[in-house]
Parts: C-alpha cells; structure tokens; sequence
C-alpha cells in the first residue's frame, strides 16, 4: 500500500487523460499551502467469476464530493454521470483487473502567496490498484485520541476537506505510535465520533448504533450503506445518537465502517475486551451483507454498482459527450 504509484498509470488532469508523471502541480499551488481541497474516495472491486470490475456507489460519492467542494466554494465542471464516466473509463485505459481505489481531488490552483481565495480551481481523478487498507481479519485494536475531532464550525468534519485531515493524520500516527491499529477521535463534548478515517458502530442490546451526523463525523457513504443494510436485511433497530466513551468499553461489538476499510471489527479498545475479544455475530453478518452486496451477490444492491466492463452501452452516451467537450 505504500509503494509509489506506477508514473505510467493514466490519470484525468485539467481536462485531459494523461500519465501520472505528466500530471504535475506548482511549488505555489494554493491548496499545497491552505489544504484548501476536497477530495473523495471510492472503491471498485473486482469479481473474478463475472470477470467483472464493479464501481461502488459512484454517483453518490461524485454528489457529495460536489455538495462539499461548495463549502471551499468550488464548483466542478462536470457532472455527476459526466465523472462516472471519467471514471469508468480510467478503469478501462488502466486495463484494471483487480481492486481499485478512485482518488477525486478538487482543489485552489490559483499559484500566489495569500491565504483568500479566488475562483481558480483544478480537479483531478486518479485511479490506482489498491488492496487492504487495515488488515482486521483478526479485529483490530483501537485506542481513544488524545486529539479531539474537529469542530464543524472550525473545519467541517462532514465533508473530506484536505487540510482537516491533519487532524487524522496526528491521530492516526499517534495511535500506530502507541500501538494501536487505528484511533477513535471524541468530539469536543467528550463524545464518540468516529476513527481517524473512518466511521463507527457499536452494537448493544440487540440495537445497532452510530453517533448522529452532527456529532462531527464524515457523513459517510458505507455508514449509510450499513444503516440500510442492517434495518432491511438483519432487522436491526438501527439508532443515531451519541455515544459515551465508557459505552465503547461495555459495549457488546464494535466495528469501524468506511471506503477503504470496509467493515472493520474492532476486539480491543484502550488495552481492553471489547466484550469477549473475539468478532461478534452481528459484525460478522453485517460483514458478509456488505461483500456480497458490493460484489454482485445481492440483486437487490445492485443499484450500487456500475459494471466497467460490461457497461459500454450504459456510459458510451455520457462518455462521448464528456469525451468531446475536452
Ligand atoms: C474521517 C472519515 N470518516 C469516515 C470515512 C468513511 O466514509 P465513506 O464510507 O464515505 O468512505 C472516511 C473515509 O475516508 C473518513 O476519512
């Protein structure tokens, strides 16, 4: 994971497909500088008995990524089904066949020194073969930040802004420091929000439960996926309120949710059990649900899923258009 991308991968710069070593950004880029960027991060696996690479909830990430970029006040000049074809066809010229990780990146390409901002913006897309990001077959364990989840009206945790993540990053290195796989940040009211890059769920009394989108979380897409999943397939009350550290400690699971880490469950939190120390049931089917709706298995996810091999017919319209227009 952490080996340098291949400078041969082709990438969707200013308007133009091109290799990743072309793609170059100035010393004096205003988002270098600010973080004033936002980017997105979508997955896509690939299902070698339909010999099929599938993008997962494309639309509803370029949505967001576009909803967010408003908050910095910048505007992509492309539609959603106009970025899912981007999409789609990085995947094609890239001859992808295994899983992949898509990297969206709006961000101030004005070069000057001054932190206010203009109008000047960039986007880019990057696609890259992209494996496990946290190993938690086993389950992880997690440690409370002493680095508190930034405050919506100081940088919005909602949205994948770049500069908020040095508040992940300073959490995230702190707990591998410390030994653990990943930090659980709590807001400034003492509560649970979520992991450094990632959301979290806590299983009690038969009741599924995540912290409110208003606790300074991201409002993420495999959180909700989750939701849905597990009020219609397992028929669990699922439950927005918020969380107690110390629930986190008596809890009976607990599991991380999000793009890259997909559902994570977590044994041990703070040096301790969390409930037995081994993956609870309800982890577990929730873990399978989300495999199997993600690959295919499940007619009715489907709807999630744009095929990129298969899809020629669906995406060769908005690709043309898309296509001619650079
Ligand atoms: C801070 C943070 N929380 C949660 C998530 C999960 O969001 P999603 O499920 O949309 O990937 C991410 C994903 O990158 C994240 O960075």
């Amino acid at each position: 994971m952490n080996a340098s991308a291949d400078p041969n991968l082709i990438v969707y710069f200013n308007g133009r497909y091109m290799p990743l070593r072309d793609a170059q950004v100035n010393i004096l880029t205003h988002s270098l500088h600010y973080g004033t960027g936002v980017f997105e991060g979508i997955r896509a696996h690939w299902v070698p008995v339909e010999n099929e690479l599938f993008v997962l909830r494309a639309p509803e990430h370029y949505e967001r990524w576009k909803k967010n970029c408003g908050i910095l006040r910048i505007q992509v000049p492309a539609t959603v089904p106009e970025l899912c074809a981007i999409t789609v066809e990085l995947m094609r010229r890239n001859a992808f066949h295994t899983n992949v990780y898509v990297r969206p990146l709006a961000y101030k390409s004005a070069e000057r020194i001054g932190v206010s901002t203009d109008d000047q913006n960039s986007f880019a897309i990057v696609a890259l073969p992209f494996g496990e990001y946290l190993h938690s077959d086993k389950g992880l364990h997690a440690g409370v930040s002493s680095w508190r989840r930034i405050e919506d009206n100081a940088i919005p945790a909602r949205a994948k802004i770049c500069g908020a993540y040095v508040n992940s990053a300073l959490a995230s290195d702190d707990a591998r420091q410390a030994g653990f796989d990943e930090a659980i940040f709590l807001n400034e009211n003492g509560h649970v929000a979520e992991g450094a890059t990632c959301n979290i769920f806590m299983v009690r009394d038969g009741k599924l439960i995540t912290p409110s989108v208003t606790e300074n979380a991201l409002e993420g897409i495999t959180r909700s996926s989750i939701m849905e999943l597990a009020s219609r397939e397992l028929r669990l009350p699922v439950i927005e309120r918020p969380i107690d550290r110390s629930e986190l400690y008596i809890c009976d699971e607990l599991f991380f949710t999000g793009t890259a880490v997909g559902v994570a469950p977590i044994v041990r939190v703070d040096h301790r059990p969390v409930h037995d120390g081994a993956i609870g049931a309800v982890t577990q089917k929730i873990h399978q649900l989300y495999f199997d709706a993600t690959r295919g298995h499940l007619k009715a996810y489907e709807h999630w899923l744009t095929p990129v091999y298969q899809s020629r017919m669906k995406y060769e319209q908005d690709l043309v258009s898309t296509v001619e227009s650079m």
